[in-house]
């Protein structure tokens, strides 16, 4: 019986190094890895010309909004984006409207999903109300929870530490993650009512709200709730020197912790802000050069477990607005992050061991994607061909995002995903998506496969 597809004449990244060869894919999966004299007889056939190949990314913080937000982004555009970008498997985050946090809407999200995606999709839930749903809502396949401290968003009262240990506790049954927002609400409270008296209404409001040390506060708050219960903490887009510090210590202290950075935060400081003014506006915020050469030094050094975007789409009315204070935060992220991260390898700033280790391998680890993460024998067929030659500017009106704008808008880059690859299918062609809505996974926890 041939195999589905052979892809030849790719140079596939493995964790070995880069080998010359070709891939068998039989049934959505990597069937082998081998010179093409080796492998069995295939359907179909693509010539990859000398492309690499890495695993598919895993982005572990995306907004795909759809629902009420729509119009923001669907679940179609938001992964056709993702598609574009090179990323095969995203985990939505629960700040939607309705807000999932149980089992109920978090079907409805799936039924929903199920229809329109074009990569594969896990979902975070928000903590429900009633901390006894934590366990259904994970049987109906949520892969983590997420924690706000910035704001209340779900059941559990975020000033009070006893529930949301219970909360932690609860979910440690499971044996899902929990990913924290670390800002703390107090702070940003403060600082926004100090601003609104002083009739401060600019960008760097934003910023002197949500200071270096509300990042700090809740990132200490975390740490110590992780001290206290067996849950697995992920802190989500760690953006200060000081707070990557508190978190590397933590983990060199045995706690059960992991961390992220977005590309906005490896990329820009507060001095684009000024330049790209609302545009740039992010939760947490954009900080200084010297935050941003402290998250490079962590990543390089493979202490980063994760880059994930934390693409949150918005209409571009909404984040060009008078007053700051109205503006909604979020950057796109979906269609830069590989790009941005593999001309930093071309720079030979970044390895590309490390790039794959952080935008796959971690990722899958960390919230227990069964089978994916790393081309080998047997895992499910998700790869993305890049052309590592090619330079070019971005443009981001062509983006497939609804969210047409980006800090990034006319940087060059060298290095492109070209051909995106779903479970054995090619979804991405050159730009183009050429897969059926519907293509994708849902990703369920315990995965079925
Ligand atoms: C996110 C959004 O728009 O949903 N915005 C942001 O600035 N990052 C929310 C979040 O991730 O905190
Ligand atoms: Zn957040
Ligand atoms: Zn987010
Ligand atoms: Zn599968």
């Amino acid at each position: 019986m041939p195999v589905d597809l052979i892809l030849s004449n790719a140079k596939i990244y493995s964790r070995k190094g880069i080998i010359e060869a070709s891939i068998a894919i039989d049934e959505s999966r990597i069937f082998k890895i081998a010179k093409e004299t080796n492998l069995p007889t295939a359907s179909g056939k693509l010539d990859l010309k000398g492309l690499l190949v890495l695993p598919g990314l895993i982005d572990s913080h995306v907004h795909l909004r759809d629902q009420q937000l729509a119009h923001k982004e669907s679940f179609f555009s938001g992964t056709a984006a993702a598609a574009a970008g090179g990323v095969t498997t995203v985990i939505d985050m629960p700040n939607n409207k309705p807000v999932t946090m149980s089992s109920k809407s978090l079907q409805e999200r799936m039924e929903i999903a199920q229809r329109q995606t074009v990569v594969n999709v896990g979902f975070y839930s928000a903590f429900p109300q009633n901390l006894s749903e934590i366990h259904s809502i994970v049987e109906d396949g949520a892969v983590a929870f997420k924690l706000y401290l910035s704001q209340k968003i779900g059941g559990v009262n975020i000033e009070d530490d006893e529930a949301l240990l219970q909360a932690f506790d609860k979910v440690s049954e499971t044996k899902v993650p929990v990913g924290v927002h670390a800002e703390d609400r107090e702070t940003i409270e403060k600082g926004k009512r100090e601003l609104l008296k002083a009739k401060r209404r600019d960008v760097e409001a934003h910023l002197e709200a949500r200071s270096h040390e509300a990042e700090r506060k809740a990132i200490q708050r975390t740490v110590h709730l992780a001290q206290r219960t067996s849950a697995h903490v992920h802190l989500c887009h760690l953006s200060t020197a000081a707070g990557l510090r508190d978190v590397l210590q933590a983990k060199r202290d045995g706690l059960s912790i992991t961390c992220e950075v977005t590309p906005h935060h490896l990329f820009l400081s507060s001095k684009h802000l000024k330049q790209l003014k609302t545009l740039a506006l992010v939760n947490p915020p954009l900080r200084t050069r010297r935050d941003n050469r402290a998250l490079w030094d962590a990543l390089r050094r493979g202490r980063v477990d994760a880059v994930s975007t934390d693409h949150a789409p918005h209409m571009i009315e909404e984040k060009k607005t008078d007053s700051v204070w109205d503006v909604k935060p979020g950057i796109p992220g979906l269609e830069t992050m590989l790009p941005l991260l593999l001309t930093r390898v071309n720079e030979g700033h970044l390895s590309l061991s490390i790039l794959a280790r952080a935008t796959s391998e971690r990722p899958a680890k960390i919230f227990n994607l069964k089978d994916r993460g790393n081309l080998v024998e047997g895992n499910h067929a998700d790869l993305v061909a890049i052309d590592m030659k090619q330079e070019y500017k971005i443009d981001s009106s062509r983006f497939h995002s609804k969210a047409k704008y980006s800090p990034f808008d006319g940087w060059r880059v060298k290095g492109k995903p070209v051909k995106t690859f779903v479970d054995g299918n090619l979804v991405m062609d050159e730009g183009e998506i050429v897969a059926e809505p519907g293509t994708g996974q849902i990703i369920r926890r315990p995965e079925s496969s």
